[in-house]
Parts: structure tokens; C-alpha cells; sequence
């Protein structure tokens, strides 16, 4: 069974944009491309640093993605895939929305 968390409620997060979310001691970067959600660790794997969720959002290759503030590498927005890099990707969670709420779930897919 998933346990789900509510994090926010949908308009806290602009379309086209990312938001960063702590559960626990995991730091989540949420997106919001119009009516979907994606969940990523906001975690940039090539600088270490808790970056992604101010990462700039666009498609590449038909692909959504996070473009890292850092060293510009991009990660998909449902699976964490680096786009230049195919040894890297980095985790992604589950999201819903409950009324209002967006939700994610940390347990692994
Ligand atoms: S949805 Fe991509 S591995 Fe879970």
C-alpha cells in the first residue's frame, strides 16, 4: 500500500513551475505542467546541490523536463532520466491530487 503525504495545495504551485518540498529528510521538487504533477529528488546529482525545484521547465526531444540551475543538465519529469547522461538518473515519485491537495508518495515504485 502507498502512503500518500500532502504537500500543497495545487495553486501553491504556478504552472510551468517548481516548487520544493521536505518529507522528512527528503527534499522533493514538485512541477506543475498545466494540469499534470511531477515529482522529482530535488537533488542535482552533478553539483549536490538541492536545486531542481527552481530549475527552469520545456521539452526536449518530446520529453518534459528540469533543466538543473547548475550545469544545465536535463532530467525527465517522469523518471528522473538525464538526457545527457544515460548512466544518471535520478529518483522520481508518485503524485496525485486529492481535492486540492497534491500528494506524493515516497515508497518505491
Ligand atoms: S513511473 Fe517511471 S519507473 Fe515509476
Amino acid at each position: 500500500m502507498m502512503a500518500w503525504t500532502s504537500v500543497c495545495k495545487i495553486n501553491d504551485i504556478l504552472p510551468n513551475a517548481g516548487a520544493a518540498a521536505l518529507l522528512g529528510d527528503t527534499q522533493v521538487a514538485i512541477f506543475r505542467v498545466q494540469d499534470q504533477f511531477f515529482a522529482l529528488s530535488n537533488r542535482d546529482p552533478f553539483s549536490q546541490a538541492n536545486v531542481l525545484s527552481r530549475g527552469i521547465v520545456g521539452s526536449l526531444d518530446g520529453k518534459l523536463v528540469v533543466a538543473s540551475p547548475i550545469y544545465k543538465q536535463h532530467f525527465t519529469l517522469d523518471g528522473g532520466q538525464c538526457l545527457e547522461d544515460p548512466d544518471v538518473s535520478i529518483p522520481h515519485y508518485a503524485v496525485r491530487v486529492d481535492g486540492d491537495a497534491v500528494q506524493i508518495s515516497l515508497s518505491a515504485e
